[in-house]
C-alpha cells in the first residue's frame, strides 16, 4: 500500500475540500511546494492531456473533475515535443502550471516520463533509435512506440529527460509518483540488437559448447561455431532459442526501465512511487522480472468489444496485485468505450460502475480513466471520454460522479486493507511462451487454460492470488499449477517443499514436460515431479472432439488435449478414469491424486468442461480445507474481500441479469448507504460495500 495515512486525517481532507481548495487558491508556488494534504486512500483518476489544450480552458477541465471528485490526473506521458521542443531546449513551465492548477482542486499528479514519444527532431537526426521490425523495415514518426528499446543512444535522451522532470518536480507535494513510459511493447530486431543479445548469451551460457548441447543444436545442423552467428527467432526456431530471447527482452526491458527509475529516484522524495502501466494478460515480456524494481504495480484494463467477463478481468487483476504481492492501480480503464476493437460498443448503463468496484475489490487502490476529454485531431478521436469535443460531460459523466462519491464515502472503511487469500494459481511467462510456440492444438490457449481453473475455484473460494511458480507458498492451502509446461529446478523445489510442508498442489496438463532451456526433461511429465506423485503422463494426446471421462467428479467431457496417466506407487488414487474413445485412452487414468505426509499432490490430465470442472473445483476446495471468505452467495455475485488489521471489508458485485438478495452470515455495516444489515439487495450490475469487525 502506498497509502500510509490515517483516515482520520481522509474524513478532514474530504469534509475540507472547498476550505483547502480557497486556501491553495492563494498559495504562491513556494508555498504550495511545502503543503499538501494526504490523497484519499481510493483515488479515482483519469489521464489528462494539459498540452493539447489552451491553458485558458484548464480550469473548466479541473472544475469539471473536482465535482466529480476525481483526486489524480495521469500527465505527460506523450509530451515529449511540449518538453523538449528542439534539442536541449526544454519547456517544463506549462507542467509546473498544470500540476499547480490541479492541485488547486485537490488533484494530485501522476507524471509520466514521455519516451514512448520521442519528437520528430530525435529521431530524425539519430535515426538508430528508431526500432526495426522482424522484416527489417525501420519505424517512422507519426505514431508511437517508434523507439528502440536497445538503443544507447536513446537510453541516452530518455534518461536526460526523466532526470529534467525529476529535478523539477521530484519534490513537488502534489506529484504522487511516476510512470515511466507507457505500455512496453514493441522490440527491436536491428542487427545492433541482436549483437547485445549474443553477448547476453555469452553471459548466461559462458561457452558455444554449453549452449549447443543445452539447444541440441546437432538438430537441422543448426551448430554455432561463433557467438555472431546466432539469429534472432521469435516465433518459429529452436525452443531454446525462442526463450531466451524473450528473456532477452524481458532484462533489456527492465534495464530500459532502470535507466529512468535510477534518475527518478536519485532526484524524487522517497514517499514518490514509481510504476509504469502494464497490460493484463500481455505476454511481450516477463512482467516478474520488470515489476521487481517498481514501488508498485498499475495496468491498463480495457474490456474492448463486448461486456466485463469477472473472470478474465479478476484474474487479470490478482496477476498484477501478484507482481508485487500488494495492491495496485489500474492506471487506465475505459469510460464506456474503446476505439481499437472490432465493434466499439459501450459498456451497459451501471456496468462502468460495477468495473469500478470490482478493481477495488480486486485490490486497485486507484481507478483512472482514459481520457478525460479527446484530443480534437489524433488517432483517437472516437475513444470513450468524460467529457465531449465541446467540452461538457458526456452521459457517463454522472456515473462516475456516483463512483467519486462513493469512493470517498468508503476510503475510510478500505484504507489499509488488501486481498488476501488461502488459494494460489501460479503463473509462468515462460510455460505460456512454450505452449504458444507449440500449441499442438491450434486452441489450447494457455491463459483460457488459467481462467478454466480460476473461474469455479474463484467462485466458490471468493478469493485468488496469482503468483510464480518461485514465489513463497506457505501461506497458501492450495497451489494449482495449469500448464506449468517449463519447470526450473528451483520451481521444482518450490513445489516439492510446498508440499511436504503439508500443502495441496494440483498440476494441470502439460505440466513438468519442459526443463529451463525449452528442452524435453527425460522423465516423462511431470519430470521432476513424477516421484513426488507416484505416477506420470505415458503419452500426450491432442483432440479434435472431446472425449468422455467419469469418476468421483462426475461424468463429463476432456475437451482439447487428453494426458493418459499411470500410477507407480500402490497409494496413488485415481479420481477420474476416461470412457470409451481412441482405444489408448480407454478406462486408463484421466486424474490421479496421493496423499504425501500432510500433503497433496493432485495430477489433472484433462481440460475439464464446465461442470465437471466446478465439481474438481469443489473437490479441490474442500479436501484442502480452503474456507470461503463470506460463504455461499446466489450465482453471479461476485465477492471481494478486503482484509484490514482488525476489519475486513466485503465488496459484493451483481454481475448476473436480474435482481439478488445476499444473506450476510452476521450483522455488517452498511459503509454506501449507511447503518447495520444482515443482508443486501442488489440490482443487476449492483454494488455492496459491507464492512465487518474482527
Ligand atoms: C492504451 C494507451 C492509451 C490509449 C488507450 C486507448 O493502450 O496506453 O494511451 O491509447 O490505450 O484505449
Amino acid at each position: 500500500m502506498i497509502h500510509t495515512t490515517q483516515p482520520k486525517l481522509h474524513r478532514l481532507f474530504h469534509s475540507c475540500t472547498t476550505l483547502s481548495v480557497a486556501i491553495l487558491l492563494l498559495l504562491t508556488p513556494a508555498m504550495a511546494q511545502t503543503a499538501a494534504s494526504p490523497p484519499p486512500p481510493i483515488l479515482l483518476g483519469t489521464a489528462w492531456y494539459p498540452e493539447q489544450w489552451p491553458e485558458s480552458r484548464w480550469e473548466a477541465d479541473l472544475a469539471l473533475m473536482q465535482k466529480a471528485d476525481i483526486h489524480m490526473v495521469r500527465v505527460g506521458e506523450f509530451a515529449w515535443s511540449r518538453m523538449e521542443p528542439s534539442e536541449g531546449q526544454y519547456d517544463f513551465d506549462w507542467l509546473e502550471r498544470a500540476i499547480a492548477a490541479a492541485a488547486r482542486h485537490g488533484i494530485y499528479t501522476v507524471l509520466g516520463t514521455p519516451t514512448a514519444a520521442p519528437p520528430a527532431w530525435l529521431t530524425q537526426k539519430y535515426p538508430e533509435t528508431l526500432r526495426v521490425d522482424e522484416q527489417g523495415h525501420r519505424a517512422e514518426h507519426g505514431n508511437r512506440q517508434q523507439f528502440n528499446f536497445a538503443n544507447p543512444k536513446y537510453h541516452e535522451f530518455a534518461r536526460d529527460i526523466a532526470e529534467r522532470m525529476a529535478k523539477r518536480f521530484g519534490h513537488n507535494p502534489y506529484v504522487l509518483g511516476w510512470q515511466i513510459d507507457n505500455e512496453y511493447a514493441e522490440v527491436s530486431f536491428d542487427p545492433a540488437t541482436r549483437a547485445q543479445f549474443q553477448q547476453w548469451l555469452k553471459a548466461r551460457y559462458d561457452t558455444l559448447d554449453n549452449l549447443n548441447a543445452r539447444w541440441t543444436t546437432a538438430y537441422w545442423s543448426q551448430t554455432y561455431s561463433d557467438w555472431s552467428q546466432i539469429p534472432i527467432e521469435s516465433t518459429y526456431g529452436n525452443p531454446g532459442l525462442l526463450l531466451n530471447w524473450m528473456r532477452f527482452v524481458s532484462d533489456t526491458w527492465r534495464s530500459y526501465q532502470k535507466n529512468q527509475l535510477e534518475v527518478i529516484r536519485a532526484n524524487a522524495d522517497a514517499r514518490q512511487f514509481i510504476t509504469t502501466n502494464m497490460m493484463g494478460w500481455f505476454d511481450g515480456f516477463d512482467h516478474y522480472t520488470v515489476a521487481q524494481d517498481l514501488d508498485l504495480a498499475a495496468w491498463d484494463d480495457y474490456v474492448g468489444q463486448g461486456h466485463l467477463d469477472p473472470a478474465k478481468n479478476g484474474a487479470a487483476h490478482d496477476l498484477t496485485r501478484g507482481f508485487k504481492g500488494k495492491n495496485f492501480w489500474v492506471m487506465e480503464t475505459q469510460p464506456g468505450s474503446v476505439n481499437w476493437a472490432d465493434i466499439n460498443n459501450s459498456l451497459d448503463k451501471g456496468e462502468v460502475r460495477a468495473m469500478a468496484w470490482h478493481d477495488v475489490g480486486h485490490g486497485a487502490d486507484t481507478v483512472s480513466y482514459w481520457q478525460w476529454r479527446s484530443a480534437l485531431n489524433g488517432q483517437e478521436e472516437y475513444h470513450g471520454t468524460l467529457v465531449g469535443p465541446d467540452g461538457t460531460p458526456v452521459p457517463l459523466y454522472s456515473e462516475v460522479e456516483q463512483i467519486g462519491r462513493e469512493f470517498a464515502k468508503a476510503g475510510p472503511a478500505l484504507v489499509g486493507t488488501t486481498p488476501n487469500s488461502e488459494v494460489a494459481i501460479l503463473h509462468s511467462y515462460d510455460s505460456r511462451w512454450a505452449i504458444n510456440w507449440q500449441r499442438h492444438n491450434k486452441d489450447y490457449d494457455p491463459v483460457k487454460e488459467i481462467i478454466s481453473y480460476y473461474g469455479p475455484l474463484r467462485a466458490i473460494s471468493q478469493s485468488i492470488d496469482i503468483v510464480a511458480p518461485t514465489a513463497s507458498l506457505s501461506q497458501y492451502k492450495l497451489v494449482v499449477a495449469p500448464g506449468l509446461n517449463v519447470l526450473s529446478e528451483a520451481a521444482a523445489r518450490n513445489l516439492i517443499a510446498y508440499v511436504r510442508q503439508g500443502g495441496h498442489l494440483v498440476l494441470g496438463q502439460r505440466s513438468g514436460m519442459k526443463n529451463n532451456d525449452n528442452g524435453l526433461q527425460t522423465q516423462r511429465q511431470p519430470g521432476p515431479l513424477v516421484d513426488l506423485l507416484g505416477g506420470r503422463v505415458e503419452q500426450y494426446y491432442a483432440l479434435v472432439h472431446p472425449v468422455p471421462v467419469e469418476g468421483g467428479w462426475g461424468s463429463g467431457q476432456d475437451q482439447l488435449w487428453a494426458e493418459l496417466l499411470s500410477t507407480k506407487a500402490a497409494d496413488v488414487q485415481v479420481l477420474e478414469r476416461y470412457g470409451k474413445s481412441n482405444g489408448w485412452l480407454d478406462g486408463q487414468p484421466a486424474a490421479i491424486t496421493r496423499q504425501v505426509g500432510k500433503g497433496r499432490i493432485t495430477y489433472i490430465g484433462i481440460w475439464p468442461d464446465d461442470q465437471l470442472m466446478s465439481a474438481a473445483a469443489k473437490w479441490m476446495v474442500e479436501v484442502s480445507g480452503v474456507k470461503p471468505a463470506l460463504g455461499p452467495v446466489p450465482q453471479g455475485v461476485e465477492v471481494d474481500p478486503r482484509y484490514g488489521n482488525h476489519h475486513t471489508v466485503f465488496i459484493l458485485v451483481n454481475f448476473s441479469k436480474s435482481q439478488q438478495t445476499v444473506s450476510l452470515p452476521s450483522a455488517m455495516q452498511d459503509v454506501l448507504n449507511g447503518g447495520s444489515t444482515n443482508s443486501v439487495n442488489l440490482p443487476a450490475y449492483g454494488v455492496g460495500v459491507l464492512s465487518q469487525q474482527h
